[in-house]
Order: C-alpha cells, then structure tokens, then sequence
C-alpha cells in the first residue's frame, strides 16, 4: 500500500466535496487515529491487521484530503505512551513504520512530483536507529516540498514536546543566545517540533474516545475538534465531509479568536531570530547525523 492512493471517488462524491469547496476549507487538518484494535477485534483479525489496515485508511484519507484541498495533515501515528503496550505489540507497530517510511524512499518520484513534504515530529531519540535514519532520509528529501505537508506524529506527545521547548530555550538563555525577557508564547511556539506549521483548524478523532491524548495541545487552542464515534479503518469520505461541514459553521468565530491571539505577537528581535535560525540549524545537522548513521 503506497502513502498517496490513487483517487477512486464516485461523481457524487466529487461533486460533494465541489460544493464544500465553495465554503472555507481547513489548510490544517489533524487526526487521532484510534480503534485499530477494537477493528482487529471486531473483524476477528490479528492486531496487526488492525494497524495496516489503519494504515491503508491514511493513505486513502491522504487522497481525500487532497481532493478538498486541505494542504497540511498531521497524525498520530505513535505516541510516546505506546511504547508501554506489549513489546509484540510496539514491535509490530515499529515494523509496520519501517516498511512504510522504506515504501515511501522508494516512492521518492511520486513524492517529489507531488511536492510533498514529510515531516516527523517526536522524540526521534527514543526510535530504533534504523527506523530514525529512514524517516531522516525521508525529511531531508522532502524538506523543500512546499504543495502539501504531510507531519507525522511519531514517538511523540505534546508534554514531551513541550518540554524540549523549554530545554532549548534554557540551553539558549546559558549559552548567551537569548534573554529571559524575550521569552514568550511565541518564542516557545518556534521552538515545538511544529513550529514551520500553522495550528490546525480541524482536530478529528475517531472511535468515540472523547479527550486529546497529549496530541497537539498547545497548539489547538482555538480549532475545531470532531469527535466520531467510527473505528479509525472504518473511516470514511462521509465521515471527512461532514466534520469539514461542521468547522464551516463555526469557522468564523474560531479564525477570529485565532486572529485575536495572534494580535499580541511581538516583532522578533534580532537576537531571537539569530537564535532560532541557529535552533533550526542544529536540528538539520541532527537529521543529517542520523542519516548517515
Ligand atoms: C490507535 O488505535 C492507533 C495506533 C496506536 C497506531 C496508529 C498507526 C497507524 C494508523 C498506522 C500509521 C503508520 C505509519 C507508519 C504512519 P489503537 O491501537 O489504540 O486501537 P484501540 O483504540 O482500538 O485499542
Ligand atoms: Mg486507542
């Protein structure tokens, strides 16, 4: 299974999403992808079915998303929390990634004519090494793309992130780079794994889990989050349409609110741009590092 399926709409749901269209559409969507193993269960299938079947479901949700012109998904694709399941279960979840970050280096063409960036977001620390170096691969190939951004959430939680945010920016404040005045929201917001992102403006969840799991926090204070009570791999287009149609009727207040925060940002000093310029340097030498380990 490829990471962008090929479009199998019907005419009726193209002309679906056409209408849509003629309203706002999200440029950020997020999704918690839950219920592959309640699906297993379901389906008597094996577990592992569950989570490739989970995975054929985001490359079709991929496509969907294309259709509607949503430029930038993120998902949750493994959360720092999972490495406490069954060491058969995380081993599974871990081969399943390898396969497919490999899939995706050697659909490099398509990604490239796509002008897809990928993007992992996480603590690539945690990861077996051969797995960091494949998704390294993978991001610094794809680092230019600028059509659609694909940020994958993987070893990932938003306290972790959070704190590493605060480890860069103390690390800043020792070594002389910036001052404890120039801290604010948006200083630590430049320093989250999604700082090139905008914040999403649809937050979907599947299988009728109602609360955010350390996914996105600090980022999704003003978006739209839909709650679905449908396993992930039972997902569908209808399922896409219908949370894009409910952010349409609220999606004047939440860019408002959005617009309101986004007021108070302070132009950024020199020292802060320098500081982030460096940031962002530091974590390309990384990539690279862990590249060609
Ligand atoms: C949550 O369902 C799903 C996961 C923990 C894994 C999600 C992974 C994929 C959909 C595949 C994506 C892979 C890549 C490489 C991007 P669950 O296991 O919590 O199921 P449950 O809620 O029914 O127990
Ligand atoms: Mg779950």
């Amino acid at each position: 299974m490829t990471w962008i399926a090929d479009s199998s709409l019907t005419v009726f749901q193209r002309f679906c999403i056409n209408v849509l269209k003629c309203g706002p559409v999200p440029n950020h969507i997020a999704f918690i992808m839950d219920g592959n193993r309640r699906y297993a269960k379901k389906t008597n299938v094996e577990k592992s079915e569950g989570h490739s079947k989970g995975f054929e479901k985001l490359s079709e949700c991929l496509q969907w998303c294309k259709e509607l012109g949503i430029k930038e998904v993120t998902v949750y694709a493994f959360s720092i929390e999972n490495f406490k399941r069954s060491e058969d279960e995380v081993n599974t979840l871990m081969q399943l990634a390898r396969e497919k970050f490999q899939k995706l280096l050697e659909e490099k063409d398509k990604m490239m004519e796509e002008g897809i960036c990928i993007r992992v977001i996480g603590n690539l620390s945690l990861l077996p090494s051969d797995i960091r170096k494949l998704i390294a691969e993978a991001m610094i190939l794809t680092k230019d793309n600028t059509k659609a951004v694909l940020n994958v959430a993987f070893s990932y939680t938003s306290r972790d992130e959070i704190t590493n945010s605060m480890k860069e920016i103390v690390k800043g404040v020792d070594d002389g780079e910036v001052t404890v005045e120039d801290i604010d929201e948006d200083l630590i917001s430049q320093c989250l794994y999604t700082n090139q992102s905008p914040n999403p403006e649809v937050l979907v969840r599947t299988s009728g889990e109602v609360r955010l799991s350390d996914f996105l926090l600090w980022q999704s204070s003003n978006t739209y989050i839909c709650f679905t009570d449908v396993l992930w791999p039972e997902f569908c287009i209808w399922h896409l349409l219908a949370c894009v149609f409910k952010y349409q009727r609220c999606c004047h207040d939440l860019k408002k609110y959005e617009q309101e925060c986004n007021i108070n940002k302070n132009v950024k000093s020199s020292r802060v741009v320098n500081f982030l310029e460096n940031l962002q340097r530091r974590r390309l030498e990384l990539l690279a590092h862990y590249a060609s380990a």
